[in-house]
């Protein structure tokens, strides 16, 4: 039996998950996505080639590789023809042999756009169409890949080549002795079961999706990883209790392009500069600050600046039970060199008493206040780092206190968006 490694987001989604499914495409067969749809933004770089995927997994980069869409997931056809266009246009063809799309995947139709436009403000939705397509779905409304070409519905024929019935492909590729890997789209604190809810997604982010949304029993499924940021971030409402400024605050805040447009790219790091030693010196909002300049967390579409935060262990805890992790693969540790003092949330207090778990009620966790254990932080740039080893002490004293804390091996350290900016700690974990 050929192994199934799953790659999910520990935190509010965009934890590098693309990155990492790439990083690890090499010794894998097939790459699937079971759920969400192109509410997700993977961003992949492969020396100076840059590729942002929505719905397409990242294994589409790779040659010879079989790219799965499950089940599980909402195709909008327009976007993931496009998609598949543009891919094709850089030189990357895409026949049956690379893609297959699930002919029970649900299609995204213009009338949920319309409706996630219009009542998705409150959660902050990617206006995608995603929960009105999952709704249809669950009233058992909804129309299917499999199904769609008898509809009005058709944006092309080109699509239909590639529907097939997936669950089959994957099983037998397991039973071939082929490998599977798994990429997660959004985060275990943005599904719709186990996050916080109303502020979350429409779909399971978590480790049950990859079972409903691709039809692989949990039996054959080898392992699951937990993609956390060396920091925290979220894009669109809900609570963040270890969050650094306030929403008030960050919606004075100019977009990036503002930034750029008004001070050029030297600009952007002279107000770095600016902007760490106020983080140094106790200014919370402008550590969070720091790390969305250093860490240049702006949406890809809009240029909307997102919330930053120190790395939350109470709430990586609660991920690592309902995923069961076997272990954690941290990114963008770059981000925060520079910073005097790294904070890391290992409690939470609620109405003046201390609490060990995550609350699930909405209400408790948003009057939750963070408990800090502080470290030293380290100046030294180690974005051209090659291994663990070659860390300066107190990154590696970090890593190595969240890895206390969190109880699972820290299996991957990432300090940098490139390939190469990559060391396994633990490689028995993979392929
Ligand atoms: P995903 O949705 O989980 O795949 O994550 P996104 O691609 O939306 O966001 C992660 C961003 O950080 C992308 O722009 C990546 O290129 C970038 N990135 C990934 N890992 C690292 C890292 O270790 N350091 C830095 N500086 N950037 C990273
Ligand atoms: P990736 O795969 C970060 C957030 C939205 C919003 C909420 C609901 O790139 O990590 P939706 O459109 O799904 O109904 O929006 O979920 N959200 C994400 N945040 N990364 C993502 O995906 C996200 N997908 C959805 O911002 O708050
Ligand atoms: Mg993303």
């Amino acid at each position: 039996m050929g192994k199934v490694l799953a790659i999910l987001g520990g935190q509010w989604g965009d934890e590098g998950k693309g990155k990492i499914v790439d990083f690890l495409t090499e010794k894998a067969d097939v790459i699937a996505r079971s759920t969400g749809g192109n509410n997700a933004g993977h961003t992949v770089k492969v020396g100076d080639e840059t590729f942002k995927f929505h719905l397409l997994p990242s294994g589409i980069i790779s040659k010879g590789k079989l790219n799965v869409i499950g089940n599980g997931t909402v195709i909008d056809p327009k976007v993931l023809l496009n998609e598949i266009q543009a891919m094709e246009s850089r030189g990357y063809p895409i026949t049956p042999n690379e893609l297959a799309i699930s002919a029970s995947a649900h299609i995204i139709q213009q009338k949920h756009i319309d409706e996630d436009i219009e009542s998705g403000g409150k959660v902050g939705t990617t206006g995608r169409g995603i929960g009105p397509c999952y709704a249809d779905k669950v009233r058992r409304v909804g129309i299917r890949m499999g199904e769609y070409a008898t509809k009005d519905t058709i944006p092309s024929e080109r699509l239909l080549p590639f529907v097939r019935e997936t669950y089959r492909i994957l099983n037998a590729a397991i039973d071939e002795g082929k490998n599977v890997l798994v990429e997660g789209a959004q985060g275990s604190l943005l599904d719709i079961d186990h996050g916080t809810y109303p502020y979350v997604t429409s779909s399971n982010s978590t480790a049950g999706g990859i079972c409903t949304g691709l039809g692989i029993a949990p039996g054959r499924i080898t392992a699951v990883h937990g993609v956390f940021k060396a920091y925290v971030t979220r894009v669109g409402g809900g609570p963040f209790v270890s969050e650094l400024g306030s929403e008030a605050q960050l919606k004075k805040e100019p977009s990036i392009e503002e930034v750029k447009r008004d001070m050029g790219r030297d600009g952007v790091a002279q107000l770095r500069r600016r902007v760490l030693i106020k983080a140094n010196h106790d200014d919370a909002y402008n550590a969070g600050r720091y790390l969305r300049l250093q860490g240049m967390e702006y949406g890809t579409t809009t240029g909307r600046p997102r919330r930053t935060g120190w790395f939350d262990a109470v709430a990586a805890k609660y991920a690592i039970t309902i995923n069961g992790f076997s272990s954690a693969i941290l990114t963008k540790l770059d981000v925060l060199s520079g910073l005097r003092e790294v904070k890391v949330c290992v409690g939470y207090e609620l109405n003046g008493k201390s609490i060990a778990s995550f609350p699930t009620n909405i209400r408790n966790l948003e009057k939750c206040t963070p408990a800090y254990r502080i470290m030293p932080g380290w100046e030294e740039d180690i974005s051209k780092v090659k291994s663990f080893k070659d860390l300066p002490k107190n990154a590696k004293s970090y890593v190595e206190a969240l890895h206390a804390i969190m109880q699972i091996p820290v299996s991957i350290v990432s300090f940098g968006p490139e390939r190469s900016q990559t060391a396994v700690l633990d490689p028995r974990m993979f392929f």
